[in-house]
């Protein structure tokens, strides 16, 4: 297993590998160095590391050499690139946000309908730049914010804002949904993230929502993820959001019940002996 910081998870995770009776090797990549010339003696490897982009990175390079990854490598470069995964996830015909990419500070959103939201590429852990915008003004403004770092990341995905922020997370592994819950703002917020004070609570969702999810898994070629669902009245119904490659889950666990964890290390375990 690579990590770079030990979660809660990654320490469920290995609990239960070992349990499991599997040999396990703890990797902090922070600390080795990779041959990129070579694939090494490496199993089957699961990819934890918080850091996205190393972990996608490492997982190719590993995929290259023909070692298997949890998630593969470019599964976890195509779920954490936002704008490719919805972009994946529509050619696939499975129900996405509407969204849209800006890609320049000046840009003026054309043909835009307000409230939207406006986000990075990236994931921002916990919604801090996301932002709400309420008209063209606005948009300008938080474009001009965003004028920092490299032009890749002034890049901004704009969408309608999609019900009131509440959103659903659905978690796969393999071709099944293990746990569901729901994220609520807290009061004043729209953001649904828990680190924003959203507040979860398990949820058990309709068989169309569990569809979407396992097809949107499916479609991006991932082992496992964690799906981001908003929920948007009349013709809308249930849209992805975002998919999480290397998800956290110690919250989904808590509020369901489900060792998910353990559910982790038996499908890991399961593709060792394949
Ligand atoms: N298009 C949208 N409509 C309504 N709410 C949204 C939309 N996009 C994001 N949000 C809210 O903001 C939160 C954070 O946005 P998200 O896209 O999940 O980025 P992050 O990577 O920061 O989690 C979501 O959980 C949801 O509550
Ligand atoms: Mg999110």
């Amino acid at each position: 297993m690579l990590y770079d910081t030990m979660r809660v998870e990654e320490r469920l995770i290995l609990k239960e590998l070992r349990d499991l009776g599997a040999n396990v090797a703890l990797i902090n990549i922070d600390n080795v160095s990779l041959s990129l010339n070579n694939s090494g003696d490496f199993g089957v490897v699961l990819v934890r590391p918080m850091s996205h982009s190393k972990a996608g990175l490492v997982a190719r390079i590993l995929n290259i050499h023909g070692v298997m990854t949890i998630n593969k490598g470019l599964a976890i470069e195509n779920s954490w690139n936002k704008a490719i995964a919805i972009s994946t996830l529509a050619k696939a015909g499975i129900p996405t946000v509407p969204t849209k990419l800006l890609f320049s500070i000046n840009a003026q959103g054309d043909g835009v309908s307000y409230p939207a939201i406006v986000k990075p590429i990236h994931g921002s852990w916990g919604g801090r730049l996301v932002s709400l915008v309420g008209n063209a003004e606005d948009l300008a403004m938080i474009l001009r914010h965003k004028a920092v770092g490299d032009s890749y990341s002034r890049i901004a995905m704009i969408q309608p804002f999609i019900g009131d922020g509440t959103d659903y997370r659905v978690f796969v592994i393999g071709d099944e949904v293990v746990a569901s819950m729901v994220r609520k703002p807290s009061p004043g917020d729209w953001r649904s993230n828990v680190a924003r004070g959203g507040i979860a609570h398990a949820i058990r969702l309709s068989a169309d929502a569990y569809e979407i999810a396992i097809k949107a898994v499916k479609a991006l070629d991932l082992d496992y993820a964690g799906v981001d669902l908003l929920f948007s009245g009349g013709e809308g119904g249930y849209m992805v959001n975002e998919v999480n490659a290397i998800p956290e889950f110690k919250g989904l666990m808590s509020v369901s019940g489900i060792n998910i964890a353990r559910k982790i290390a038996e499908y890991v375990i399961n593709t060792v002996r394949r």
